[in-house]
């Protein structure tokens, strides 16, 4: 598939070339700090719709900063770009947390694909598993390392650090913001189980429906002890459906060191489903982060130009 950058925006504006843009002149505007207006085709101030019908994408990929307060930009921009005919691929959370219903009926409606595979826990493959390898399996639930940030600083903290270096180290590494309020507090890894508990457990969650607790109170001491029983703490994520309902929690949880999710070291991740007849499946990943999440947005486009018929090779 030969993919062709139509469009680009950021704060400050956008660029555009229906020819094609050119990633290397947009990455090198991007590192001196500028915006992408900035860089040729830039047009200052371009945004939402007007920059949709300049730019004509066939995708929209929405990766602008998640915000669950009323899931702006994003929302905007994919009710907008599912009305022009484009198909969505999201790697922010926004949309899906609060309007998780009004998003896919739309995407139906209007026949549009819609992917969001670098929501939930990048580049691990929970959606496609459950879509693809578990197909004809019945999903009771999961249960995850989700979050990268906090899985480092208990790492950390199991190391001897306190929470406080534990999250200067997490920033340090690269993988903690310099406010890291929505991954310590667990709301990162809420938004998670409810976006996977709605897409493979067939629940309508929002992000307030989830049970959740951050590792704020994880003490160094707690940490201690488990490991001398052979166990450590980690934030898990989970969702089950019980009785025809769908719970979902997150909160730190004490594992067998020797266990899949409490293996988990750094700002590694992994996800555990509970499955009839085949029991419990998982899988991890050893690399998250910047590139890996490019990574699992360029897999869902080309997901998407598969389904399309887009590729030399279909599907
Ligand atoms: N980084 C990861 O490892 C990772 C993993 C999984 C999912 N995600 C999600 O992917 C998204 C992007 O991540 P990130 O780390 O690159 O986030 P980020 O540092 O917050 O950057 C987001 C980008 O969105 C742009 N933006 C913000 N508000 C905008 C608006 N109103 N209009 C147009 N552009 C706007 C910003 O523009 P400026 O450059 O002008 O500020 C910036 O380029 C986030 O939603 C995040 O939750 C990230």
């Amino acid at each position: 598939v030969t993919l062709l950058l139509t469009g680009v925006a950021d704060r400050g504006g956008a660029a555009i070339d229906p020819a094609g843009l050119d990633p290397a002149n947009l990455l090198a505007v991007k590192a001196e700090g500028r915006s992408v207006a900035r860089a040729q085709g830039g047009v200052p101030g371009l945004h939402g719709a007007r920059f949709l019908a300049q730019s004509q994408p066939h995708i929209l990929l929405e990766a602008a900063s998640t915000n669950f307060e009323d899931a702006e930009p994003g929302w905007t921009y994919a009710r907008e770009a599912l009305d022009r005919g484009a198909d969505l691929v999201l790697a922010s959370k926004g949309a899906l947390v609060l309007h998780y219903a009004a998003l896919t009926e739309t995407a139906q409606k209007r026949r549009r694909d819609l992917r969001f595979a670098a929501t939930v826990g990048a580049p691990l493959p929970v959606l496609e598993m459950a879509d693809r390898v578990l197909i004809g399996v019945e999903i009771t639930g999961f249960e995850g390392v989700l979050n990268a940030t906090t899985n480092q600083v208990l790492t950390s903290m199991s190391g001897g650090a306190s929470y406080e270096e534990g999250v200067s180290e997490a920033q340090a590494l690269g993988i903690a913001e310099t406010d890291p309020t929505l991954d310590v507090d667990g709301w990162d890894a809420a938004a998670k189980a409810a976006i996977v508990a709605n897409a493979i457990l067939g629940a309508s969650l929002n992000l307030r429906d989830v049970r959740r607790e951050g590792i704020r109170q994880v003490s160094s001491q707690a940490l201690r002890e488990a490991r001398l029983a052979g166990e450590t703490i980690k934030l898990i994520a989970r969702a089950v459906r019980r009785d025809g309902t769908v719970v979902a929690s997150v909160a730190p949880e004490r594992r067998p060191l020797a266990d899949v999710l409490g293996a988990l070291r750094g700002d590694q991740m992994g996800v555990v489903f509970f499955t009839e007849p085949l029991g419990r499946v998982a899988t991890t990943v050893e690399h998250t982060g910047g590139i890996p999440t490019a990574l699992t947005v360029l897999r869902d486009v080309i997901n998407v130009a598969r389904a399309r018929g887009w590729t030399s090779a279909g599907e």
